[in-house]
């Protein structure tokens, strides 16, 4: 089956073959345009649904009083608000159990007017985060992370596409850099990045269609699949993992994993990857602001399925 859900569509078509064979300093590929593109794109789409009468709306669920939780949140409700979405609010005490935030989940699920939920990762140590995903209707999972959208990707039915990954495809297809037929190595096979960017790059669409290689721990000869790459992706969330003797010359590298140390972000790809790279995302801006406007992208979806 193929997965008639593209996440670049609202990106440009993919080039023919535009090579990035030149050796560095490596092009840089930001995120940002990726992301306003994609949010053009979204805006139509709910002036459109706003025409016929319909809001669309994205609701979120903080639980707890994480500072950086909270400011995630009033970013997407600002964004959701720019954007045209009504962005209902649910924010429930820290020492909430897990049945009141199934409740709040269940009151979201069943409210014809809210489209798409999300609650905001990662919720207190003692709740089950998890089963609060299990418990979204798959149908309004703005994260693409339910288990039976990761099933839908998994089996090539459309639905809503975990973001990060949908977003890495979409920046790959704005920049026109060929993945139809190429070599992809992701390093890290993790549930939020690298498993499920792999099911996607290797679908029949002209967006991806890849040679997909997965490397992580168990393959400590990585660096062997690695160099062969023509995009190489890093999804370990280890600190400067990939260095430039990991890197083919010319090659694409775009950089997914990175680890918080209180506010200061450490990608997985070493700045120096930049000489030997033909293109590279940028150590801040690069797959980040694509995610969030993924997530944009899921939720005028999901109001679109309801009244489709
Ligand atoms: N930019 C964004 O918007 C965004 C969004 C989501 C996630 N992320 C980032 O993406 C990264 C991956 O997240 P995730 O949840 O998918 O992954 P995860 O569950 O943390 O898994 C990490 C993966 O990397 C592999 N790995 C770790 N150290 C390694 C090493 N030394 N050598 C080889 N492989 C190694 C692991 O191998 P094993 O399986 O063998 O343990 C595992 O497969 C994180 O840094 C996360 O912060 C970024």
């Amino acid at each position: 089956m193929s997965n008639s859900t593209s996440p670049a569509s609202a990106a440009a078509p993919a080039a023919s073959n535009p090579s990035e064979s030149s050796t560095g300093p490596a092009r840089l590929l930001p995120g940002g345009p990726v992301a306003e593109r994609i949010f053009a794109d979204v805006t139509a789409r709910v002036e459109a649904l706003r025409s016929r009468g319909v809001t669309p709306s994205l609701a979120t669920i903080l639980v707890g009083d994480d500072d950086a939780s909270a400011g995630y949140i009033r970013i997407k409700q600002r964004q959701a608000a720019e954007l045209g979405f009504d962005s209902p609010h649910r924010h429930l005490p820290a020492d909430s159990t897990q049945a009141d935030l199934h409740a709040a989940i269940d009151e979201f699920n069943a409210d014809r007017d809210v489209h798409a939920l999300l609650i905001q990762y990662p919720t207190p140590a003692h709740l089950d985060y998890d089963a609060a995903l299990m418990r979204v209707d798959p149908d309004k999972d703005v994260d693409g992370m339910h288990p039976l959208n990761l099933g839908r990707l998994a089996a090539g039915i459309p639905g809503p596409l975990p973001c990060t990954p949908a977003g890495i495809e979409a920046l790959l297809a704005h920049y026109e850099i060929q993945v139809s037929g190429r070599e992809v190595v992701i390093l890290g096979r993790g549930a939020t990045l690298g498993r499920p960017l792999a099911m996607l790059l290797a679908q029949k669409r002209p967006t991806a269609n890849a040679a997909v290689t997965v490397v992580h721990t168990g393959v400590p000869d990585w660096a062997r699949y690695t160099l062969r790459a023509d995009i190489l992706i890093a999804a370990a969330g280890v600190p400067g993992i990939i260095q430039p003797e990991h890197v083919k010359p010319g090659a694409v590298v775009i950089g997914g994993g990175v680890r918080y140390e209180g506010r200061r972000l450490l990608p997985d790809v070493a700045e120096s990857c930049a000489e030997v790279a033909g293109a590279i995302t940028p150590r801040v801006g690069g797959v980040g602001p694509t995610t969030v406007a993924m997530l944009f992208r899921n939720a005028i979806e999901a109001a679109e399925r309801r009244f489709a």
